[in-house]
């Protein structure tokens, strides 16, 4: 067999596999986000205001697993960064460390704004002092503290006059330990007119219980809601990386089977996009053949994904209710699936709760429930899994 490092013929595709744009992948920026113009636009502004020194409005980006709103964020921060805004970014955690590691990530975020801003004074911060080699931490580990340290680290934003971008990724993981103070130090940060700027992003439920308790500092949070491409979406997705990297066209039938194949489910645009690539035959046009070769092999991976799923889904009642689910087509009323699976309201509640929390069912609406993946309903009926 030849070095494929020394005869650069082999493996040659129509299409420079490395020159593939394509990110399937958890958070990975795509290369071009399709039907996104409004979420986009929601960030620009904020980071358009952030680099005039100007307090923005928050802004929540809420949708099921693999829309993309960690590489939303992702690509805000980058935009940001170029703008020449600090960038901090955290994940929010579910166990009782969260504030511990938040604290950590925002104290270093603070370290790089002051060490970015020499001379810059930290007099009268309430949780940071001025220590032989730079900013140190002060006070005890507590929700008081992580206030106070968002509200420092608006303030030194605003004495450096150099906005700062924070992002918190998972919020429906993060308790209100975690929102709440941030919310409120952010709010009276905005109040003073700081240059400090959040954007949140969590499965659709997320924060809720903040938003029902109606809390003041909920009210310059914006919620936008991410969901599934639309046709048009997906085609932008596809055809623009194709003609922008290759200056390759992708025919109208070609683009609308990956949208009907894909559901517009963002991963799978992203799947399809990085196979039609691999497997073109003419570096100019992408036509039928090459989708259908391109489906055979984005299936297999697919159905991995699939079987993923549904071996977190935990056994017992919530296997029944994702088959009954399955059933009715992936939405249903939660009424209707209790009658096929038999048990009362207040017995599956758990189940579905799980369902809820693992991000592979989301509530469309109150009442009822839905796959958040497209086609999860299709693979259960053909493989019938609790069955093997
Ligand atoms: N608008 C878009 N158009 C095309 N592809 C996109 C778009 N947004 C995201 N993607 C792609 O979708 C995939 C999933 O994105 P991402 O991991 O950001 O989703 P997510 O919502 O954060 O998922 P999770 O809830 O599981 O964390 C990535 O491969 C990303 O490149
Ligand atoms: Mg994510």
């Amino acid at each position: 067999m030849p070095n494929p490092f020394d005869d650069l013929t082999i493996g040659g595709g129509a299409l420079a596999a490395a020159a593939n744009p394509f990110r399937p992948g958890m958070g990975r920026i795509p290369p071009d986000f399709g039907g996104r113009e409004d979420a986009l636009l929601r960030a620009r502004i904020v980071v358009e205001q952030l680099a005039a020194a100007v307090a923005p409005e928050f802004v929540l980006y809420r949708g099921v697993r693999g829309v993309g709103k960690t590489a939303l964020l992702a690509y805000v921060r980058q935009r940001a960064r170029e703008l020449g805004l600090a960038t901090i970014h955290v994940e929010a955690d579910r166990d009782d460390t969260e504030l511990a590691r938040a604290t950590s990530v925002l104290f270093r975020g603070l370290e790089d704004v002051a060490a970015a801003a020499p001379g810059l004074s930290l007099a009268g911060l309430a949780t940071v002092r001025s220590g032989s080699r730079g900013p140190e931490l002060a006070g005890r580990a507590d929700a008081e503290r992580f206030e106070g340290l968002i509200g420092d680290l608006a303030e030194l934003a605003g004495r450096s006059s150099r906005g700062v971008l924070l992002t918190i990724d998972e919020v429906h993981e993060a308790g209100d330990v975690l929102l709440g103070p941030l919310l409120r130090a952010a709010h009276a940060a905005a109040q003073d007119d700081r240059p400090f700027g959040v954007l949140l992003s969590g499965l659709p439920t997320a924060a809720e219980n903040l938003f029902d308790e109606g809390q003041t500092y909920t009210e310059r949070l914006a919620r936008v809601d991410l969901g599934l491409l639309d046709r048009a979406g997906t085609a932008e997705a596809i055809r623009r990386p194709f003609d922008r990297v290759a200056g390759a066209s992708v025919d109208v039938a070609v683009l609308d089977a990956v949208h009907d194949a894909s559901g517009g489910y963002p991963w799978f645009v992203q799947l399809w996009g990085e196979a039609l690539w691999d497997l073109a035959t003419d570096p100019l046009h992408i036509e039928l053949p090459v989708a259908r070769a391109a489906g055979a092999r984005v299936r297999v991976r697919v159905d991995d994904f699939y079987a993923t799923r549904w071996r977190r889904v935990p056994s017992g009642r919530a296997q029944l209710l994702v088959q009954a689910l399955a059933e009715q087509g992936g939405e249903a009323a939660m009424g209707d699936l209790l009658e096929v699976v038999d048990i009362t309201h207040q017995a599956a509640s758990p189940a579905r709760r799980s369902l809820l929390d693992l991000g592979i069912c989301w509530a469309p609406q109150r009442g009822r429930l839905a796959f958040s993946v497209p086609g999860f309903e299709r693979w259960v009926l053909a493989t019938r899994p609790a069955e093997v």
